[in-house]
């Protein structure tokens, strides 16, 4: 039987698009609703106990409209909420954590692994746990990125010195491998591959995520399978027409209209 409820994937800004349309890509039979928290953008330099409060509240709102999975599209959001997200949401939960782990030590031949982040990211030392004794992880926190990409800047000069500034200690490590621990990153991708060199593998976890997303639809037995077209809805709490411009400029979707969501803040 075909579940047609949507997959609900959430972040605090444009940065989980980059797991929707990986999702889209592998599963096109499926609606998605997005949250971006724009209001409270960007949580990377956040306490968890604040990004916890606010993706609480979101999870909840995506819930009680009916998702039948949700996706946490952001790393910050992970690190600092997923067990309690999972705990309080009666459907399952997926990450973007262990995806990307899982194809970075499938990539790495030199077992000297790199990954990059918001401060909330590195400073939890999420990655460290999950890379575990499988590779040398070498990890450093870029916080100006995530606020250029929402301005709609992919490439500019001042990004590209920041960003020569941010990997100069895993160039020293010797890296053959680097994991863009945040969803915003691989709007980057071009940037990043241009500064680390052509022979470091550059990993996003989108396409690993969505691979769950769909396992998880299997076990569930959940997937859609209706002969008419899914429906995707975006919603942010911050600017609606901003969030539409910045998803049609950056990620090249044409998102059409872009509600306003009006998340309880004591959700949590
Ligand atoms: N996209 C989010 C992540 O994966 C971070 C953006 C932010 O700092 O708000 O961590």
């Amino acid at each position: 039987m075909s579940d047609d409820r949507p997959i609900g994937v959430f972040d605090s800004g444009v940065g989980g698009l980059t797991v929707a349309r990986a999702i889209w890509e592998l599963l096109p039979n499926e609606s998605v609703t997005y949250v971006g928290d724009g209001a409270h953008f960007p949580y990377g330099p956040r306490p968890v106990e604040e990004i916890r409060r606010f993706a609480m509240g979101i999870a909840e709102h995506l819930v009680a409209r009916g998702v039948k999975l949700l996706v946490v599209a952001c790393n910050s959001i992970e690190v600092s909420a997923i067990g309690d997200i999972a705990a309080a949401a009666d459907v399952p939960v997926v990450g973007v954590i262990a995806p990307g782990v899982r194809a970075a030590l499938r990539a790495t031949r030199s077992g000297v692994v790199g990954v990059i982040g918001t401060e909330a990211t590195i400073r939890t030392g999420s990655y460290q746990r999950a890379v575990g004794s499988g590779a040398t992880l070498v990890a450093a926190a870029c916080p100006l990125f995530v606020e250029h990409v929402e301005r709609g800047d992919t490439t500019s000069a001042a990004l590209r010195a920041a960003a020569a500034r941010y990997l100069a200690p895993l160039d020293r490590e010797g890296v053959d491998t680097v994991i863009m621990g945040c969803t915003h990153y691989p709007l980057l991708s071009g940037l990043l591959q241009l500064e680390l060199g052509p022979d470091v593998v550059l990993v996003s976890s989108a396409d690993e995520t969505a691979k769950d997303v769909y396992a998880e639809l299997v076990r569930a037995d959940a997937l859609r399978d209706a002969p008419d077209a899914p429906v995707h809805t975006f919603a942010t709490t911050g600017d609606p027409e901003a969030f539409r411009r910045l998803a049609e400029q950056v990620l090249g979707l044409e998102v059409g209209d872009v509600d306003r969501a009006v998340i309880a803040e004591d959700a949590a």
